[in-house]
């Protein structure tokens, strides 16, 4: 079984750089499928109240005998309940179908900066960490003006920025921004969703070379540049394949080809546009 080697966040709480992603997995499917994933050695889970499969992902958590201090579980307020007072209640939502009693990682899921309210969401969060129902907080889909702005207002530097990222959009100036401030960069659709990235001709090459697939390949340029990577896949021979990534080395010659590769192209929203 392959050791995930662990990212040390800014407050010292270790998380493993390679988890699980359960984005678009319905509940009653969530269960089977983090349930492979955590037979297969994964021990990070990446979850979100709006994916709808909090209680899934919990019941299989519940039923793997994995000791809790072994488990990082992640997941993120959603946009209607920015604001104090909602965001606590929106946290203990989440906790409650999580059947959990405190979670390793807590993300505000967007900015949505046409609301204004990510500021006050975060000091709700900064309340969460001092009294202990979550290990490290930390925002998704923050553009640097969005962090700049947060970190003026409140005193917790965000532990992580989980964004998009993958071989056509490498996000050098986020990753950048986030390096300077201490801030870890988790890579959303690690894969590309598993769209277009993986039959792309120098990725399909560079896994000949090295007798991997695709999606070890990029899952493995993600490890190289530092980046935290959550795939998620239903599939249990791909759980299997995308964890079993630290066997191998790329090259210069390797991670230069799929820098190349970059067109600053999103596949999801842009983070200004979601509110
Ligand atoms: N914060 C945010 O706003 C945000 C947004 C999007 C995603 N996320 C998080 O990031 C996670 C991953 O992103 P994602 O789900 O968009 O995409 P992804 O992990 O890049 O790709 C998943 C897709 O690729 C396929 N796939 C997985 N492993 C494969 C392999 N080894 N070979 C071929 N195809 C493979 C999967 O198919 P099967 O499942 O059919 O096997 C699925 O269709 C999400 O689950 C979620 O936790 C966060």
């Amino acid at each position: 079984m392959s050791k995930v080697p662990p990212i040390i966040l800014n407050n010292g709480v270790e998380m493993p750089q390679l988890g699980f992603g359960v984005w678009q997995v319905p509940d009653a499917e969530a269960e089977t499928a983090v349930a492979t994933a955590l037979e297969a050695g994964y021990r990070s889970i990446d979850t979100a109240a709006v994916y709808g499969n909090e209680e899934g992902t919990g019941r299989a958590i519940a039923d793997s005998g994995v000791p809790r201090e072994d488990l990082f579980v992640t997941t993120k307020l959603w946009n209607s309940d920015q604001g104090y007072d909602s965001t606590l209640r929106g946290f203990d939502t989440s906790l409650s179908k999580l059947g959990l009693d405190y979670v390793d990682l807590y993300l505000i899921h967007w900015p949505a900066p046409a609301h204004g309210r990510y500021v006050d969401t975060y000091k709700a969060f900064e309340k969460l960490l001092a009294d202990g129902r979550v290990r490290a907080i930390g925002v998704s889909n923050f553009l640097p003006d969005h962090l700049e702005h947060l970190m003026a207002e409140t005193s917790v530097v965000p532990a992580v920025n989980q964004i998009e990222l993958h071989p056509h959009l490498q996000q050098h100036t986020a990753r950048e921004y986030h390096a300077e401030r201490g801030i870890a960069t988790e890579a959303w659709s690690p894969l590309g969703s598993g769209k277009g990235i993986l039959e792309i001709p120098a990725i399909v090459a560079i896994a000949r070379k090295h007798g991997r697939t695709a999606a070890q390949v990029v899952l493995r340029w993600h490890l190289q540049l530092g980046n935290i990577v959550i795939p998620k896949s239903v599939t249990p021979s791909r759980i299997e394949e995308n964890i079993d990534v630290f066997g191998f080395t790329l090259d210069a010659e390797d991670l230069a080809a799929i820098s190349a590769l970059n067109e600053d192209r999103r596949l999801g929203s842009h983070p200004a546009d979601v509110n």
